[in-house]
């Protein structure tokens, strides 16, 4: 799924994927929704609710090693507060994940009781992913589920051609995750999703974005970032985005005729650095953003 970033938005689109996940949702009891830890507000589709209605849902911190330890913590807290259970997860190591099956089951013990209580002597609870693009949908899947082999076809309540995961005797997951647009109605949120890779720069112009970065490194400064070009806490309070960016790219030498800075360049490998976790581990949003 890791090209989806090259999706492109339109009505149609958010119409089709919309009725998909509503047509998904008569066989899941729960929505399980990733976002990108280091950018909660950008990644997440704010529609979602709408869509699921009263669905039970859990939501996934995913990419949480590169994201701010503070940051998560208060991502989790904000969900706690709104009764929403929120895991910090690591889709690519895995960190996490063991977590997530008891956390569904506690979500939904009262229907699993239920369905005992119907006469169902193994009740299987089923979940669906959704998210937006790059978000780790599919390594969610590849890391925690395990094809069923079985005719899943005969089931009651499963139609052919939705294919299962299992996850552990009583959980199942759809195959196909539902695939969220992200809602650009600020530009802060084109802005973030370029940030973390998640939409390709050359939509965006890449030097405003490296300003913009640099902009919010002077709000919330990485010390990694300041160790690694040599830059003080006066040097970063004196000069705006721009002007930091030209520092940075005479610090590592990218000087063109004329002895003019080549931000460009410059901008492409603040970003590199950036994506590659050279500046450590950062949050960029903040439930106080909301
Ligand atoms: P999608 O299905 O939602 O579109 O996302 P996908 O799983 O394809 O993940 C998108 C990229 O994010 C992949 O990187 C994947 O490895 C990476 N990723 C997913 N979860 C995590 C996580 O928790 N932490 C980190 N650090 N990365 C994560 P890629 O560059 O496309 O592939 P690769 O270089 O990892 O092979």
């Amino acid at each position: 799924m890791g090209n989806n970033q090259n999706i492109q938005w339109y009505p149609g689109h958010m119409t089709k994927t919309k009725r998909q996940i509503q047509s998904s949702l008569k066989l899941i009891d729960l929505v399980v929704e990733i976002l990108d830890a280091r950018v909660p507000i950008s990644s997440k589709n704010p529609d979602l609710n709408n869509i699921i209605q009263d669905k039970p849902k859990l939501v996934l911190l995913n990419k949480c090693d590169k994201a701010s330890k503070k940051g998560t913590e208060s991502w989790i807290k904000y969900y706690a507060d709104n009764n929403i259970v929120a895991l910090p997860v690591d889709c690519k190591s895995g960190r996490g994940l063991n977590q997530f099956a008891p956390a569904v089951r506690k979500i939904l013990s009262s229907k699993y009781n239920s369905l005992k209580e119907k006469g169902i002597v193994n009740p299987v609870l089923r979940v669906m992913i959704v998210g937006i693009p790059n978000v780790g949908k599919s390594s969610f899947i590849n890391k925690i589920g395990r094809q069923i082999k079985a005719k899943v076809e005969d089931r009651p309540g499963v139609t052919r051609g939705n294919q299962w995961y299992t996850i552990a005797k009583d959980l199942e997951m759809l195959d196909t995750p539902g695939i969220l647009w992200p809602k650009f109605d600020d530009d802060r949120v084109g802005q973030h999703l370029a940030f973390t890779g998640a939409i390709k720069d050359n939509i965006l112009d890449i030097e405003l974005l490296a300003v913009d970065l640099l902009e919010s490194f002077r709000k919330d400064t990485p010390s990694e970032f300041l160790s690694r070009f040599k830059i003080t806490a006066d040097i970063l309070e004196e000069n705006d985005g721009y002007e930091l960016l030209q520092i940075i790219g005479k610090k590592r030498g990218m000087v063109i005729s004329g002895g003019e800075i080549d931000t460009l360049r410059a901008s492409t490998m603040l970003l590199d650095e950036y994506r590659n976790g050279k500046f450590g581990k950062i949050t960029l949003e903040f439930p106080e953003d909301l």
